[in-house]
């Protein structure tokens, strides 16, 4: 902990009073989460930003969180992410331009698809998903809004997570023979409508790398089982198929905090999802719960914001501005997250 930037946050926040929010995500570093108002998993980020009354909130995550509370935000609220360069791997496998012209091909015929967006995407990309009639999804609710996703269409394109489509897929019961992961190279001069016809669910084919990752532990999936029978194993959903299938439980950042919190006394559980959240787990519950990362996967990005960025960005508002989406992209975005909203109501 560096003092002198945790007093800067505290006289900040004595100077700003109920005009400062700071929210974190769960793969926040411990100095950042424990000067947030809320920490939370996307979804309850997104929700709480559009109950928010302070005129300042500081969000402490990538730019896609940033970018879609911004879009949830009221008039005359201003949103500050404190590292701008803060951005996500998986989000940028699916750049605005390059979704565009694969939707283009895929509507061609007139085939009414779907765009689905993982909340780990452009604001650009969720613009798309507003035009086309589709909406937002999180690793919280993925499986509530492909269902939502299918009944509007004749298909439904997921993006840009891969291994969250197949998971959902496969808890929906889906088949193999009913999805297609997408080879979008060659500026998605590969796509070609009438093969992709035969399926319901068109994949795109980013992936986190902090979660594929886990793929390459298998090993170690086997070695827990091994060395702790009767012990636990929870993932996240960006995970790989064949880890989601091994593990006893996936779910959200919030679902591993609750698994975790519910598990009897003297329980071993193994997590495979970003190395903070596990370490700030096993530190709460040491002596009671034994809690071990499935391997140590930390999010570069995640990490970049430190207690003295914080402090930085509610000192020198000037040097940080806001987050801002250009209007013509905010209205069709905002469109797609208010049916996501609206869908979970
Ligand atoms: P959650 O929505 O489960 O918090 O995960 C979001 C995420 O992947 C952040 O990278
Ligand atoms: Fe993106 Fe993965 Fe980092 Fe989440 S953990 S911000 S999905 S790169």
């Amino acid at each position: 902990m560096n003092q002198d930037s945790s007093s800067r946050i505290q006289a900040a926040r004595a100077r700003l009073g109920s005009d400062l929010t700071i929210l974190a995500h769960h793969y926040q570093a411990d100095e950042v989460v424990r000067h947030a108002d809320f920490v939370g998993d996307s979804l309850e980020l997104s929700r709480r930003v559009a109950d928010l009354s302070s005129r300042q909130i500081v969000f402490c995550g990538v730019f896609f969180m940033a970018e879609t509370a911004a879009m949830l935000c009221r008039e005359g609220q201003e949103v500050r992410l404190p590292v701008a360069t803060a951005s996500c791997v998986m989000a940028d496998a699916a750049p605005t331009a390059l979704v565009a012209r694969v939707l283009a091909a895929l509507t061609r015929t007139g085939r009414k698809v779907i765009p689905l967006a993982y909340v780990n995407s452009q604001a650009g990309v969720k613009a798309l998903c507003g035009e086309y009639g589709g909406s937002v999804c999180t690793s919280a609710n993925a499986r509530a809004m492909l269902k939502w996703a299918f009944a509007q269409g004749d298909g439904v394109l997921f993006l840009p997570d891969r291994n969250l489509a197949v998971n959902t897929a496969e808890a929906l019961g889906l088949p193999e023979s009913r999805r297609l992961v997408l080879d979008v190279r060659g500026q998605g001069a590969h796509i070609d409508p009438e093969a992709c016809a035969t399926a319901d669910l068109l994949i795109w084919p980013g992936t986190c790398p902090i979660h594929q990752r886990f793929q390459y532990k298998a090993a170690n999936i086997a070695e827990a089982r091994r060395d702790y029978p009767g012990g636990l194993i929870v993932v996240h959903p960006e995970c790989p198929p064949v880890v989601i299938r091994a593990a006893d439980a996936a779910g959200s950042t919030s679902f591993i905090i609750r698994y975790v919190a519910e598990a009897p006394a003297g329980s071993v559980i193994h997590i495979g999802t970003e190395a903070s959240l596990v370490r700030r787990l096993a530190a709460q519950y040491a002596g009671e719960k034994t809690v071990l990362p499935l391997a140590v996967s930390l999010c570069s990005n995640m990490q970049k914001t430190t207690e003295a960025d914080l402090a930085d960005t509610l000192d020198h508002p000037e040097d940080h501005p806001p987050t801002r989406v250009a209007p013509e992209v905010a209205a069709p975005a905002r469109e797609a997250l208010t049916r996501m909203l609206q869908v979970l109501a």
